[in-house]
């Protein structure tokens, strides 16, 4: 079977012009728009849920295969549990499902791993997160993070707490807290910074997504809802930031 990139290079010159020295080392995704995506169509609210968990396998495919290092994707806000809980339970479900389905979800070599606060999920959520992790742990691939009740806020509130646990048992003093030592602390304490955070639907915002990570980030926007995000997009995305001028604040 074809790869997704070489059935992509057989319709497309887009993916020749990228250059694959100049990759952003992790990718950011906010996999917005799925609600709308559905309503346009007639269907409820879960089925653009499940469409956007389908692309999600589709565009972790493609930027492996393109070489990129490290795609973080945002599944389930801390805040999403404001949503009805008919929504809340299909994520819930969907996720699960989605966890299960290892090697569709990692295909053969992508490691899978998941950063946010698991102990708001279930035990069955947490059961499919450590068996995904451990079966694709020795992958020499991309890593996918998967953000699953995940806040930027809560998880530099985490670190600071950490912290402070370690400064009042005397083992920590407060002048030894460094950036790097915070970052240290994150659940993303293995993984680079942002380069590049895609984020379609037309909203123009973070969200309390990978807030510490990205203060250097390049951002691209687009109208294209999650679920309708393809390959080429994608392409387009990385085309755009290489041609950004990168200057880091200097
Ligand atoms: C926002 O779309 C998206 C989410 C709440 C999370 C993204 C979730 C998925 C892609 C499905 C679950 C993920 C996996 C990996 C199983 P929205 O509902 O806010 O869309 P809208 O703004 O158009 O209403």
């Amino acid at each position: 079977m074809l790869k997704a990139l070489d059935r992509f290079r057989s319709k497309s010159k887009l993916i020749e012009k990228v250059d694959p020295n100049n990759l952003p080392n992790h990718v950011g995704i906010i996999m917005d728009g799925n609600g709308r995506w559905a309503k346009k169509r007639g269907l409820p609210r879960s089925a653009g849920h499940r469409a956007g968990a389908q692309n999600l396998k589709t565009i972790t495919e493609f930027a492996n295969n393109m070489g990129i290092a490290c795609l973080t994707a945002y599944a389930f806000s801390t805040e999403n549990w404001k949503r009805p809980k008919a929504e809340v339970d299909s994520l819930m479900e969907l996720l699960l499902e989605y966890l299960h389905d290892k090697d569709e979800l990692a295909g053969k070599n992508v490691a899978v791993r998941i950063i946010g606060d698991r102990s708001a999920l279930s035990d069955e959520i947490n059961h499919e997160i450590d068996e995904v992790e451990a079966y694709t742990k020795d992958r020499d691939g991309m890593v996918l993070y998967l953000a699953i009740n995940y806040g930027g806020r809560q998880e530099i509130v985490r670190a600071v707490n950490q912290l402070c646990q370690q400064v009042q048992e005397g083992t920590l003093l407060p002048n030894q807290i460094t950036e790097g030592l915070v970052s240290d602390y994150l659940y993303t304490n293995d993984m680079p910074e942002a380069d590049l955070i895609i984020r379609p639907s037309g909203e123009l915002r973070l969200s309390n997504f990978l807030l510490w990570q990205s203060a250097y980030s390049e951002f691209w926007f687009s109208d294209i809802n999650w679920p309708d995000f393809t390959t080429k997009d994608f392409t387009q995305a990385i085309l755009d930031y290489q041609q950004r001028n990168r200057r880091f604040g200097a």
